[in-house]
């Protein structure tokens, strides 16, 4: 067996990495593709217009689509979720949403572990997000912080963000186990 099997890096660019069985059919969670991206617009900008998220622009989506996860019901992409790493110790979790007539079936918190689970693979012990649904968040293990644990989020992407000075978004934290992973790992694989 190839040693990196199961561990991510390898796998296809379509495969699915987590399965959820529902009542009305199976979800897979898997990597976006570019073909995704006009439909996670849609999915966002949806959300974003009620100001229960923030915009991203098709260019953002394109730019950052390798962070994006989605979830995918027969060929319909329901949600999505995405990483975005911010140095060696720190990412977020970021453009979570769940089709309406989709929610409160476990995509949401099945795209967060998937996330998290990228992290953990990446190396990176601590994730966190800024959120109006600190209640989901807490469901999946998050804990509110203050936000000036996170100065380099402040003063990079958020004070380019129209809500700067009027944000109410909770900022969530939550610890990553990495065990295993790493350069020493990656050696000792290479290694056998
Ligand atoms: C927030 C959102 C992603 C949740 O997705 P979902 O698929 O409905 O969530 P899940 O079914 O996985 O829920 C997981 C758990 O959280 C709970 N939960 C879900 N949404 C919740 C909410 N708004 N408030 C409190 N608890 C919530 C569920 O009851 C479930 O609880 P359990 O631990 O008892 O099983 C979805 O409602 C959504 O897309 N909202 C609009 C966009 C948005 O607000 N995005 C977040 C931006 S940061």
């Amino acid at each position: 067996m190839c040693p990196r099997q199961g561990r991510d890096p390898g796998e296809g660019i379509t495969t699915p990495v987590s399965k959820l069985t529902l009542e009305s059919g199976t979800v897979v969670i898997r990597r976006a593709v570019a073909a995704d991206v006009p439909r996670l617009h849609v999915l966002i900008s949806g959300f974003a217009d009620r100001d229960r998220m923030l915009h991203r622009s098709l260019n953002e989506l394109y730019e950052n689509l390798r962070d994006f996860r989605v979830a995918d019901r027969d060929g319909e992409v329901v949600g999505c979720c995405a990483l975005h790493v911010f140095w060696a110790d720190l990412a977020e979790v970021k453009s979570l949403a769940v089709a309406e007539g989709r929610q409160g079936g476990g995509i949401g918190r099945r795209l967060v572990e998937a996330c998290v689970a990228d992290a953990a693979a990446l190396g990176i012990p601590r994730v966190f997000c800024l959120t109006y649904e600190a209640d989901f968040f807490r469901r999946c293990g998050f804990h509110v912080v203050d936000r000036c644990r996170f100065p380099r989020k402040v003063w990079s992407e958020c004070v380019r963000c129209p809500k700067f000075f009027d944000c109410t978004e909770i900022a969530m934290t939550r610890e990553v186990a990495v065990a295993g992973a790493g350069p020493a790992a990656e050696e000792a694989v290479a290694a056998g």
